[in-house]
């Protein structure tokens, strides 16, 4: 929508996983040796854990694209299921073949698991298992995974486990009951968040990638506040800049300022606070500046047919007054009535000053 105007030729602040768009920080990269090292073999658990939004899935796809032909990945990124669907899924994934519509039980599933294991470890194959958003993971199916990592030949474990997931994940593992696997965690990395520098970098890095050509559209001041109100995490770096880039796009304004970046996390951000009353106050914080843009504009409508017949009023001995504004102000009035999502973004977004 607003891309051109900026110069550029996609919108850069997409949260969609989109390859493309990867910035490599240092943590990133990290996460991606530690990622890579589980591909050695050698059984056990690889952890990987970060905030909401730190790039976890994002640094998985990469790395699924760097696994080699003699390693086979089964990737599972919805394990809220049971231990049967879970080994289920887990073969599906390994295309460990059975009859159509033919139900197994857990033992089975492991048999067919165990001796796929064996199989393409005889002509020198891996087998990695990857599971994002593992916090989701039951106690049980947890305790089946560790039971999984048992399988072995004489010489070596069968099958590696990298378990992706948000920070609670490395508290579950803390929990008693869960020391055998919390033992069996042979590397771990917490992706935390960018620094300032990093956020400014990357930041151009998806303006370069967008195709901008002349200087950025954020002033340091922009960047600044948003690596403090983003706190580092990329998927709310893109939140706050595609909103703050929509925002300036909206006022005809080229280059974001800090104050353009305030009024975009007024919409994006949920402030901090308990969970429900959070979300008790974004739904009606959600509403208040388009309630706000509509009633400032009916009163301003308002005020101005009150001064206008003023002004006829006394002017009409004089000469007469042209009547076309009010009607013009009155359409704006229903164009942010009609359209409160639109009017969340700046009022005038519908018709953005052109450069
Ligand atoms: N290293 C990165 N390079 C480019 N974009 C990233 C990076 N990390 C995160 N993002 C952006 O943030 C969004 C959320 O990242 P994601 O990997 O889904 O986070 P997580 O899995 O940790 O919740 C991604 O869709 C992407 O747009
Ligand atoms: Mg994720």
């Amino acid at each position: 929508m607003y891309a051109k105007f900026f110069g550029l030729r996609h919108e850069p602040f997409s949260i969609a996983p989109d390859p493309r768009y990867l910035f490599m920080s240092a943590q990133h990269r990290e996460a991606l040796a530690h990622l890579l090292y589980g591909l050695r073999g050698g059984g056990g658990f690889v952890l990987l854990t970060g905030e909401i939004g730190a790039g976890k899935t994002t640094v998985c796809r990469c790395f699924l694209e760097r696994v080699p032909r003699r390693c086979n990945v089964a990737y599972i990124f919805n394990p809220k299921q049971t231990v049967e669907e879970l080994l289920g899924s887990i073969c599906d994934e390994f295309r460990i073949p059975r009859a159509e519509g033919e139900a197994r039980s857990a033992k089975q599933h492991v048999d067919a698991l165990n001796d796929f294991l064996l199989r393409t470890h005889a002509v020198g194959q891996n087998n990695v298992l990857v599971i994002d958003e593992a916090q989701n993971l039951s106690a049980d199916v947890l305790e089946q995974l560790r039971l999984l990592t048992n399988l072995e030949t004489a010489e070596r474990k069968l099958l590696q486990i990298i378990l992706i997931g948000q920070p609670e994940l490395r508290d579950m593992l803390g929990r008693p009951g869960l020391e055998q696997l919390a033992q069996r965690v042979i590397a771990r990395y917490h992706l935390s968040a960018l620094s300032a520098k990093e956020t400014a970098k990357y930041i151009h890095h998806r303006l370069i990638v967008a195709g901008l050509t002349r200087a950025a559209p954020f002033d340091r001041g922009a960047v600044q506040r948003i690596h403090a109100l983003s706190r580092g995490v990329p998927r709310r770096i893109n939140l706050l800049c595609d909103r703050a880039l929509l925002g300036a796009y909206a006022q005809g304004v080229a280059i974001v300022d800090a104050a353009i970046v305030d009024a975009a996390a007024r919409e994006v951000l949920q402030p901090r606070g308990p969970r429900r009353v959070r979300r008790r106050r974004s739904a009606s914080h959600r509403w208040r500046l388009p309630a706000a843009i509509a009633l400032g504009a009916v009163l301003g409508a308002a005020l101005f047919a009150v001064a206008n017949w003023a002004y006829d009023a006394s002017a009409r001995a004089k000469a007469p007054a042209p009547a076309a504004a009010p009607a013009s102000a009155a359409a704006s009035v229903a164009a942010s009535a009609s359209a409160p999502a639109a009017a969340s973004v700046p009022a005038a977004a519908a018709s953005p000053a052109k450069k």
